[in-house]
């Protein structure tokens, strides 16, 4: 099963994608997760990619579809992944679509998380205090947002138009945004 998890940043992609792929059995695969991993070991894509990230701005769409285009050709992603912060554009959903099909897949649910913007701005500030992650601060989170309405929102109606998209309401504990999202892919 092909699977994308769409979200504002702060929606809680990374919670639930960690519990679904267990209970799926498919991989989990966060193009966040692999940038930051890339710019903390100041690998020449982490050095690449390190400002945009910092100051909350997309990666190139070409970078992001190499990585996606790698991550596919593993054994690990045959029969299923689970995409975390991945399409975040109309041309990387374009081009996934293509990546697929030419392997004779194709998505089979989007799961679209609904949160208000305070709620997500005190989650991410909750975490800066946690964790210290370096694009978790007012200004860069307020950018993020600008770029998720202006880049990534198109999404929704381009999946709906495939009739993909699942609208999950994600306030709530992560226990219940999680039997919401079963239930919305019919894995209840
Ligand atoms: P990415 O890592 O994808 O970040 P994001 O979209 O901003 O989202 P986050 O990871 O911050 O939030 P999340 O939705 O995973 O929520 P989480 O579960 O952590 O991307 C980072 C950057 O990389 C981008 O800005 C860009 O530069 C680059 N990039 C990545 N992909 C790209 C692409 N495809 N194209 C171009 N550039 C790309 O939860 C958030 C917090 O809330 C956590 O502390 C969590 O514990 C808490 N929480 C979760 N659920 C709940 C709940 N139900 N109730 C209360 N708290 C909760
Ligand atoms: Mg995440």
């Amino acid at each position: 099963m092909f699977i994308i998890l769409i979200g504002p940043p702060g929606s809680g992609k990374g919670t639930q994608a960690k519990e679904l792929v267990d209970s799926l059995g498919i991989t989990h695969f966060s193009t966040g997760e692999v940038l930051r991993q890339a710019k903390s070991q100041k690998t020449p894509l982490g050095e690449k990619v390190a400002q945009c990230i910092d100051q909350g701005q997309l990666v190139s769409d070409e970078l992001i579809m190499e990585l996606v285009e790698d991550r596919l050709a593993q054994p690990d992603c045959a029969e299923g992944c689970l995409f975390d912060g991945v399409p975040r554009t109309i041309a990387q959903a374009e081009s996934l679509d293509q990546l697929l099909q030419k392997r004779g897949k194709q998505i089979d649910h989007v799961v679209a998380l609904e949160v208000d913007q305070d709620e997500l701005m005190r989650r991410m500030l909750r975490r800066a205090e946690l964790e210290g992650r370096a694009d978790d601060n007012e200004a860069t989170i307020r950018r993020r947002f600008e770029v998720y309405e202006k880049e990534t929102r198109p999404l929704l109606d381009y999946y709906q138009g495939q009739g993909k998209l699942r609208t999950v309401d994600g306030l709530g504990t992560p226990e219940e945004v999680l039997q919401r999202i079963r239930e919305a892919i019919g894995a209840a």
